[in-house]
């Protein structure tokens, strides 16, 4: 198949050449049998040449020459555009070639197939680098789509262990088939049911397709409801929750439920990781553009070198330093930060170190119209 579009493309630059080259000539050609001959003899009889052998042989010399140099010039410039031709056809051909050979190495699953080089002309430079650009692309979804995988299935094993574990038990007598047993089967269900939402959300999140209903919204409003809805379990951990900000008066352009979503899983964070007596803090403020809605606990903290790795999907800490008897599946940051994301802000961890209280900033453009509604 590349054979035969080098061939294509070879034939028609050619045949193009040869057609410009024929029409030249034949040009040239007719100029000099038709237009040249009376010409040169009216030039002759204004010179006074009337003796016939003189003019007979004058006209032949003329014809004579001008043949030869209407071949010659032809010949050279058949040459030329059979050259140029082939100079052209191995400059495009040999990277298209050579772009099609990678497109049939991706297409077959070969992810990592290298670029192909594309010489030194520019458009085929673009083609190139657009070329390259996508196989990356390609090759990171997919290594993340086989991770998600992988992950997951690592995820769903305990989870189902346990249940088939009880399952096993009770059915040999083995196990009491009391309360208890029933709550860690029920607690392990819903696990499995919360994870599946978690991993819809995930992966909508990271390719962007979340859907988002924006509109003008007070954060002030949203970090007061997002304390009121997780003061009782605060409450019942002995854990004090406080809000710290303006009452009203700024605004940000986003989905009130997704920010809550981000809010309520930092709080709930803040809680995991806070023993009974500690401080969490939603504070709300501005700075220049932005609005930071910031979560500041005072319990376990987050070692320096995992501030970065908290976000990334999966990833827990040590689950026996979380305060409550119930671990994340460690998706909820990794969904947080895709969604401030999609809202052009940024979140990130801040802590002094293990067992100095972490700080989580979320920062979102400020709005110019600000939100009418008053905080509740
Ligand atoms: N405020 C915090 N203090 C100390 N460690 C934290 C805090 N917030 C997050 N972490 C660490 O970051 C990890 C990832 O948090 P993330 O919210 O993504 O997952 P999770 O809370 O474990 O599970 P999920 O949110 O899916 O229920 C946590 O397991 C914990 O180790
Ligand atoms: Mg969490």
């Amino acid at each position: 198949m590349s054979g035969s579009r080098r061939r294509g493309l070879a034939t028609n630059l050619i045949t193009a050449q040869v057609v410009v080259v024929a029409v030249g000539a034949l040009t040239l050609a007719l100029t000099a049998t038709v237009v040249a001959p009376p010409l040169f003899r009216r030039h002759l009889s204004r010179a006074g040449i009337t003796s016939a052998p003189v003019r007979r042989h004058a006209e032949e010399a003329f014809v004579s020459t001008f043949t030869l140099s209407l071949a010659a010039a032809t010949a050279a410039a058949l040459l030329a555009a059979g050259v140029a031709s082939w100079i052209l056809v191995r400059q495009v051909s040999a990277p298209v070639e050579a772009l099609a050979r990678t497109a049939d190495a991706l297409a077959a699953g070969h992810l990592s197939t290298p670029p192909p080089s594309m010489g030194s002309s520019s458009e085929l430079g673009r083609l190139s680098d657009a070329f390259s650009r996508m196989a990356i692309r390609l090759a990171d979804t997919d290594a993340s789509r086989s991770r998600l995988l992988s992950d997951l299935s690592h995820e769903l094993r305990t989870p189902l262990a346990t249940i088939s574990a009880y399952i096993d038990g009770m059915q040999d007598d083995v196990l009491a088939r009391d309360a208890q047993s029933w709550d860690t089967m029920r607690a392990q269900v819903s696990r499995l049911s919360r994870l599946t939402t978690d991993v819809r959300d995930a992966a909508a999140a990271q390719e962007g397709t979340l859907s988002l209903q924006p509109r003008v919204i007070d954060p002030a409003r949203l970090a007061h409801d997002a304390v009121d809805a997780a003061a009782p379990r605060f409450a019942t951990r002995g854990v004090h929750l406080s809000y710290a900000g303006p009452t009203t008066g700024l605004g940000v352009v986003g989905d009130p439920e997704r920010l809550a979503q981000v809010l309520a899983n930092l709080l709930d964070n803040a809680l995991r990781h806070t023993p009974s007596g500690g401080h969490v803090t939603l504070g709300v403020r501005s700075a220049a553009t932005r609005v930071l809605l910031v979560v500041t606990d005072d319990g376990d903290g987050i070692a320096t070198d995992q501030l970065e790795a908290v976000f990334d999907r999966f990833h827990r800490g040590d689950p026996s330093r979380a305060t409550g008897d119930d671990h994340g599946s460690g998706l909820g940051l990794t969904i947080a930060r895709a969604i401030v994301t999609t809202h052009a802000g940024t979140l990130v961890a801040a802590s002094p170190g293990v067992g100095h209280g972490t700080t989580v900033t979320m920062s979102l453009p400020a709005s110019t119209v600000q939100s009418p509604r008053k905080p509740g």
